[in-house]
């Protein structure tokens, strides 16, 4: 029976959402791709429309007006809307050139004999251990290691990376009850407090060497004659440190899930290990670590049924146009050998995701070697999800490895 999406609401979804999104979002995409919200809002499904917002330099991040509404002010209010994801040209090419200086392929080269040690490093763990949460134990600490090791987090701090990043970001779904609010907010000040002081420590003792490198071009850059204030480097510094774990770690959690859900995808790899670069990138396609995205139309925008006027806010649907039937044969079939496979799990445009290649060489990594010394590797009880629309990862993943 078709499922009857009139009465969708993105602004009230619940937990069978958030389970399994795809029934509604295939039914909306089908039968209303520019899905109109209570609110005003719009929500677009179909691949090309999302692809067309992303490409437009009049679809705008910056975020003032939405997150003040929805957090008042509060330090919530002041990270989403200082860091550079939720900004527009001029403030966002400050930061963006800054930071990406540290993401060219010739200084990713220099990390990959890193990911590798401390994959292999955490292999032994997870052989020691036989059975572990394949999140806690294995997922989210390469790349915690790797944001911190660019920034400069000194271990002690490591450990409450994920909770607050959880929290800062869980602020952004668009259903947020009142004490994940205040832990959100709690967090932010936590964590920049940390920042501060690593930030005055650093800015007085300049290192120079390769930890921290990330921290140091964004104290001591300039662009075009502007260099950043204490309270956009704290920002941008927790900002950085949560999209590089959180999103990286949720993609190694949904592809050890993908696969133990498709057995002869998983035995495929296990026999073809040089399949695992169009596997990842089908990993992201099927379940995609951010799942929604937002812009503010700064003009009209013209998309499948119609135009868009100026000022609406639009929310992408990311997992929606990575399984679009118009650009991707049998879309909620895992096929690790897809090919061409042009999904956006990391949009386009202006916005791109900066640590896109890191990610990816995280994930062939962490993945290659992970399926290829355990063979066995098999689930090991019920997993749980992440309670959030907007990002999609596991919380618990329990695994055996023999
Ligand atoms: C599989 C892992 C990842 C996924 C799926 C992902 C996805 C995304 C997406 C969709 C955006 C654009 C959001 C928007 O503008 O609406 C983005 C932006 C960004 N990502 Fe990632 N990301 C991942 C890993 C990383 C890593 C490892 C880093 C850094 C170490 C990183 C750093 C950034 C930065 C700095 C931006 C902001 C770019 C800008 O606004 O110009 N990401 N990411």
């Amino acid at each position: 029976m078709a499922l009857d999406i009139a009465g969708f609401d993105l602004n009230a979804i619940g937990p069978e959402f958030i389970e399994n999104p795809h029934p509604v979002l295939h039914a909306l995409r089908r039968d209303s791709p520019v899905h109109r919200n209570a609110d005003g809002s719009v929500y677009l499904t179909r691949y090309d429309d999302v692809l067309k917002v992303y490409q437009s330099r009049d679809m705008l991040s910056d975020k003032r007006v939405e997150f003040g509404r929805k957090f008042g002010q509060c330090p919530l209010l002041t990270h989403h809307t200082t860091s550079l994801i939720f900004n527009d040209p001029p403030y966002h090419s400050v930061v963006r050139k800054l930071i990406s200086g540290a993401f060219t392929p010739r200084k990713l080269a220099e990390f990959e004999p890193l990911i590798s040690d401390i994959v292999d490093r955490l292999l032994d763990r997870v052989e020691d251990l036989g059975e572990l949460d394949l999140i806690e134990d294995f997922a989210k600490v390469l790349p915690t290691e790797i944001i911190s090791f660019m920034l400069g987090i000194p271990e002690e701090h490591r450990a409450r990376l994920r909770g607050y990043s959880l929290a800062i970001l869980g602020a952004l779904d668009p259903v947020v009850p009142a004490d994940r609010l205040e832990a959100g907010n709690r967090a932010v000040e936590e964590f920049g407090a940390i920042l501060n002081d690593l930030i005055d420590h650093r800015r007085a003792n300049p290192g120079g060497a390769m930890q921290g490198e990330v921290l140091e071009s964004l104290i001591f850059g300039e662009h075009e004659g502007r260099r950043l204030t204490q309270e956009e480097l704290i920002q941008n510094c927790i900002f950085l440190l949560n999209a590089g774990h959180e999103t990286t770690t949720s993609f190694v959690g949904n592809s050890m899930g993908l696969l133990f859900d498709n057995p002869d995808q998983h035995r495929m790899l296990l026999d073809q290990p040089e399949l695992i670069a169009t596997a990842v990138e089908e990993f992201l396609r099927v379940e995609s670590p951010l799942q929604i995205g937002n812009r503010l139309a700064g003009e009209d925008i013209e998309v499948s049924s119609g135009v868009i006027p100026k000022d609406t806010y639009i929310h992408t649907s990311i997992a929606a146009a990575n399984r679009d039937p118009e650009v991707f044969d049998e879309p909620d079939r895992l096929d690790i050998t897809r090919k061409p496979n042009r999904h956006i799990a990391f949009i386009t445009g202006i916005h791109v995701c900066l640590g896109a290649t890191l990610a990816r060489v995280e994930g062939r990594i962490a993945l290659g070697r992970l399926v290829q010394r355990f063979p066995k590797i098999a689930p090991n009880g019920p997993r749980t999800r992440v309670p959030l629309a907007r990002f999609r990862g596991y919380a618990t993943l329990p695994t055996r490895v023999r």
